[in-house]
């Protein structure tokens, strides 16, 4: 009905769209915005198929509103969120704290650019580095920005402190990894529908195998190397950890070959995996961090690197930036977030209720749920692939029965609800599961 009216306006009125292109302008934006008041699901999919890019595969479902673990479909349906925006939203939707620290600020000042100072960044830089007891913090906005940003520092610290020749630094990557879809993250990516078509790659990456500690000493006998660069478990390769013992050899090796270790725990971090950052499982200080997705609580793009002086001070001013990173409105959100993390004890609950989790849905029947592991609530299921079912299908299942999950290469679901879900709620959609499960 929508695009007939439209058809018509176009069909009808072309004089008065020559003479007025302003008028004409107005009130079809009026009615646009009418139109969407009342959108159904199928229209809401059926607009995006037609006028974004095809460059994702949403499972069927149309949200409009969330709060907590909740979402809600334009139908007023009401889904339980396991995927938590691939863990940004760690705090729960629109936590009240994050959304009173936004809309107090917005009002005030938002971007100042870093032509100049503002007063936010100050403390937003002193909270986090204490935090996480690093020297200093490069505010960025995007996880993959942070990753570039923690590319670009080793290197500077490769020529300028370490000793490589120049332009002859290498960065070593896992198997499997994923840090986002710059050139520079495809480069590294091991996944055909990541890289495949979108070359020339950036040199001076090597891949070693993810969780083989022989593999990484080989690597790191060339002396050229600057980094490795690893994510302490593998969120979009389908929740990969790594064995005990990990990443305490891979701090020991680093140490001993002047090799920078930076740990990614953009989708890890912040209480994820059940603890603070997943590298505290073994007590080890990367030399730099990148955070990034729950650092803001889903509200606003904010990512960050951390590392101490020795590395952070070889960037000198203009030689990195961007134009938001470090806003006054970022600043703001990001201190209410950790705030919150911190405050709300999320990383203790998130180990709990992961722990739970678990051991609920390890009875499942093994001849469909192949696979179940995870730390905190970054989890995830393997599901055996037949003509009747597979991960996708599950998962559409699971929608129907009012819990959304997302598929990830064919046969894994993650299962990653907001850190403040309760012990009865994880019960309640250890049911919907099962039930799901049972269905096929
Ligand atoms: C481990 C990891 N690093 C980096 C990124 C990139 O973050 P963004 O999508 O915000 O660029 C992601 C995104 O999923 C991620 O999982």
């Amino acid at each position: 009905m929508f695009s007939s009216f439209n058809l018509s306006m176009n069909v009808a009125i072309p004089l008065i769209r020559r003479a007025c292109p302003k008028v004409r302008h107005a009130s079809t934006a009026a009615s646009k915005r009418n139109a969407s008041k009342n959108l159904s699901s199928e229209d809401v999919f059926a607009r995006e198929e037609k006028y974004g890019a095809h460059n994702y595969h949403p499972l069927p479902v149309a949200l409009q509103r969330g709060e907590g673990i909740y979402v809600w479909d334009v139908e007023g349906r009401r889904y339980f969120d396991f995927l938590s925006a691939y863990s940004a939203v760690n705090q729960g939707h629109c936590h009240p704290k994050i959304i009173s620290a936004l809309t107090e600020q917005c009002s005030k000042l938002t971007l100042t650019s870093r032509a100049f100072y503002n007063d936010v960044l100050g403390e937003y830089e002193e909270y986090i580095t204490s935090l996480f007891n690093y020297n200093k913090v490069l505010p960025m906005n995007t996880g993959v920005e942070a990753g570039e940003t923690a590319c670009k520092l080793v290197r500077k610290w490769a020529y300028t402190v370490k000793g490589v020749p120049k332009y002859k630094a290498k960065i070593i990557f896992a198997t499997g990894n994923f840090w986002g879809r710059t050139l520079s993250a495809i480069s590294s990516s091991t996944d055909p529908s990541s890289y495949e078509g979108f070359g020339p790659f950036m040199p001076g990456f090597e891949l070693i195998p993810y969780n083989d500690i022989p593999a990484l000493e080989r690597a790191l006998q060339d002396e050229n190397v600057a980094a490795f660069m690893v994510e302490p478990i593998q969120g979009e390769a389908g929740v990969i950890v790594p064995e005990e013992g990990y990443l305490s050899s891979v701090r020991e090796l680093c140490s001993r070959h002047n090799v920078l270790f930076i740990a990614d725990e953009i989708q890890t971090g912040l209480g994820r995996t059940g603890k603070r950052l997943t590298v505290n499982y073994e007590n080890v200080r990367p030399d730099l961090v990148m955070l990034g997705k729950a650092l803001s609580g889903g509200i606003y793009p904010v990512s960050a690197v951390l590392c101490d002086d020795e590395i952070m001070l070889t960037i000198k001013p203009g030689e990195h930036g961007s134009t938001y990173g470090g806003n006054p409105l970022a600043c703001r959100v990001a201190v209410a977030a950790l705030e919150v993390i911190e405050n709300e004890k999320l990383a203790e609950n998130s180990y709990k209720m992961g722990k739970l989790l678990r051991s609920e849905l390890m009875k499942l029947p093994s001849d469909i749920v192949t696979t179940v592991r995870g730390k905190g609530l970054l989890n995830a299921i393997v599901i055996k692939e037949t003509k009747d079912y597979n991960a996708w299908k599950v998962c559409l299942r699971l929608r129907d029965h009012g819990l959304l999950a997302k598929p990830t290469h064919g046969d894994i679901i993650r299962l990653a609800p907001p850190l403040t879900i309760k012990e009865d709620e994880i019960r309640e959609c250890v049911d919907i599961i099962q039930k799901t499960i049972l269905s096929f």
